[in-house]
């Protein structure tokens, strides 16, 4: 019932207009930050959209500037059904996410002109590309994008959003990330083929069971920060507890996007009738990211399903996290092999 609700969600009971306005939220003389991964198209530029025009500053990493360029009168002349305010600012940061060597100096430069970041979305990613495809550090593609990039642009940007977070709201400051639909079909029994993670031992004539598992890896990824973010926000000095960073995953919900560039012409043929217009995905992850009512403590760590609403994750990821500790795991493996690039 939950899968089949996901697929055909119900009207919307969140929109661009529950969206607040971002300029000062913090109170601060200054724009609230927000990043961004590959916020140029789909998904992610519906996203951009409306938080530029509700007056936030709006970070784009990605990895074509030629790209960006192309949306960024489209996102600056429509503000689609965002309520009238005044418009925040957009930038570009180049960064290939399938090479891990070039994401902490983009980062680097960036962390130097910015003084906080209250929400990021973990938002870019590829799809079914051909079997055999790798990163430049020899991933396989999806799970090196999908997963181990935004792992590593995760730990860069971990210190400036705990530092947001200890002097914003309760709630505000979040790491959105995101997931899909696809993550209940990841391997058996728990989520990640920690025996074989790239694929290379086991034969799989379709990338599609590493697409999941990479699904699998950002709601593993989510529930994991949603424990250490609390950790992380450390006790002060005078013994009050300071605010965190939440940490959500979600489906943004089957949507028409660039996203099934490497699919067959029939399957996109048949799929054409079920995908849904990529502005709903935008208020899926605005839901996650800015709703009042994901910004709370029994939200941390839990997952949003299309078009913003609370949703379960699959059975046997939820099983491999409370039986067999898979997001430390997953964790830990990661935090080994990023360590070289961070
Ligand atoms: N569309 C759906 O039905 C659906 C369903 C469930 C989940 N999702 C998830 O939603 C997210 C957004 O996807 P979308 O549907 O909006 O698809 P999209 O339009 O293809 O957007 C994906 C973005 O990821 C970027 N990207 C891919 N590889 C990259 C790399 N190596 N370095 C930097 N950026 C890279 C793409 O940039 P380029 O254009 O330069 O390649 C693009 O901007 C993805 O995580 C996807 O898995 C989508």
């Amino acid at each position: 019932m939950s899968l089949l609700s996901q697929i055909f969600p119900p009207s919307l009971a969140y929109t661009e207009k529950d969206v607040p306005e971002l300029f000062g939220k913090a109170r601060l003389c200054h724009y609230s930050v927000y990043l961004i991964t590959g916020g140029y198209s789909g998904v992610g530029l519906e996203v951009c959209r409306v938080l530029y025009h509700r007056g936030g500053r709006v970070i784009i990493v990605g990895r074509s500037q030629e790209s960006y360029e192309t949306v960024v009168e489209d996102i600056m002349t429509n503000p689609g059904e965002t309520a009238d305010s005044e418009p925040g600012s957009l930038e570009f940061v180049k960064v290939d996410l399938a090479d891990l060597a070039n994401i902490n100096p983009a980062i680097e430069k960036l962390l130097r002109r910015i003084e906080r970041l209250d929400v990021v979305w973990y938002n870019a990613g590829v799809m079914f590309p051909p079997v055999g495809s790798k990163t430049k550090q020899g991933y396989e593609l999806q799970w090196g994008t999908n997963v181990v990039a935004h792992f590593a642009l995760h730990k860069l940007l971990t210190p400036i959003l705990t530092s947001t977070a200890a002097s914003s709201p309760a709630g505000t400051v979040r790491a959105i990330w995101v997931s899909s639909i696809a993550h209940t079909r990841s391997p058996k029994p728990y989520g990640i083929n920690f025996d074989d993670i790239n694929y290379t031992k086991t034969r799989s004539l379709f990338s599609w069971i590493t697409y999941a598992q990479s699904k699998a890896g950002a709601v593993l990824l989510a529930d994991e920060y949603a424990k250490r973010s609390v950790v992380d926000a450390a006790l002060s000095e005078d013994g009050t507890k300071k605010n965190h960073v939440i940490s959500i995953s979600l489906n943004p919900g089957n949507l028409k996007t660039n996203l099934r560039r490497h699919s067959s012409r029939l399957s996109n043929i048949l799929f054409h009738f079920i995908l849904y217009p990529q502005r709903l995905g935008g208020i899926t992850e605005l839901y996650g990211g800015l709703a009042p009512e994901t910004g709370v403590e029994e939200f941390n760590g839990g997952y949003v399903i299309p078009f913003g609403r609370k949703g379960e994750i699959a059975t046997h990821v939820k099983k491999g996290l409370t039986e067999a500790g898979t997001g430390k795991k997953l964790w830990d493996l990661l935090e080994e092999e990023v360590k070289p690039y961070i």
